[in-house]
């Protein structure tokens, strides 16, 4: 599925994009033109940055459990 008609890159280049370091929506439109053209991809681009984003926390390891300091008195 395409992200960008007008430059005809594909979702799974994106997402490809994002994962190698272009982290916004400047860095992807140098990279491929995505979202440089009539803009009606941007929010598509934006939904992808979110999701890598979103993904990246889920990654994240948990700690078993978190300190809790209490003050005396
Ligand atoms: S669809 Fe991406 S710039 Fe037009």
């Amino acid at each position: 599925m395409y992200a960008c008609i007008c430059k005809a890159v594909k979702s799974t280049e994106i997402k490809e994009l994002i994962d190698s370091g272009a982290n916004s929506l400047e860095k992807i439109g140098a990279r491929c033109g995505a979202g440089t053209d009539c803009g009606s991809c941007v929010n598509r681009l934006k939904k992808a940055l979110i999701e890598s984003e979103a993904q990246k926390i889920q990654e994240l390891p948990v700690p078993i459990a978190f300190p809790i300091k209490r003050e005396a008195g």
